[in-house]
């Protein structure tokens, strides 16, 4: 009986830890947060035919109260690999009335640095509570470009889009 017993409260704590467990990690919810940066040689502001990923680039997650910009979670600073992407680490679920953006910093190429005129992504959701089961979120990509064009082909993409805008019309 008192063995019974023993075993009885033991399988009780066993079952109350690990549902102690559960409540601490849904606190800390983690997310991916993927996306890449490139650079703009046409200064179009936008990704074309001759944009290039651009590695070294300097990327920031922050996530604030979207009412009183108060900020409830900011990662690490991290840098673009070979292939233009990153991919930082979100902790905590984030509901709604956050708002959570990757921001490109600054670009490490002697270049391709000048900063596009929005630089912050589109609002990324950061919550389990949104339906979305996956734990990665993919960015829009963001960009850099030089202060000056020096590809003459850009002039060609710059034709090619202008006849596509005629089609389209
Ligand atoms: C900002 O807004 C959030 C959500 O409405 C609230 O919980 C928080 O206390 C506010 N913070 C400040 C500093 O007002």
């Amino acid at each position: 009986m008192a063995k019974s017993f023993a075993f009885f409260a033991l399988l009780v704590s066993v079952v109350c830890f690990s549902s102690l467990l559960d409540l601490a990690q849904a606190n800390k919810e983690k997310f991916h947060v993927e996306g890449k940066i490139y650079c703009d040689p046409c200064r179009l502001e936008f990704e074309n035919r001759l944009s290039t990923p651009l590695p070294g680039a300097t990327v920031v997650l922050e996530c604030k109260y979207e009412n009183n910009e108060t900020v409830t979670f900011k990662s690490k600073e991290v840098v673009t690999d070979q292939n233009g992407h990153y991919n930082i680490e979100a902790e905590g679920d984030h509901p709604e009335e956050e708002n959570c953006k990757v921001t490109a910093l600054k670009s490490s190429h002697p270049e391709c640095n000048d900063p596009m005129s929005g630089m912050e992504s589109d609002r990324i959701v950061l919550t389990k509570n949104m339906g979305v089961r996956s734990k990665s979120r993919f960015v829009n990509s963001l960009g850099f470009m030089p202060k000056q064009v020096t590809n003459d082909q850009c002039k060609i993409v710059v034709a090619e889009l202008a006849e596509n805008d005629k089609k389209d019309d």
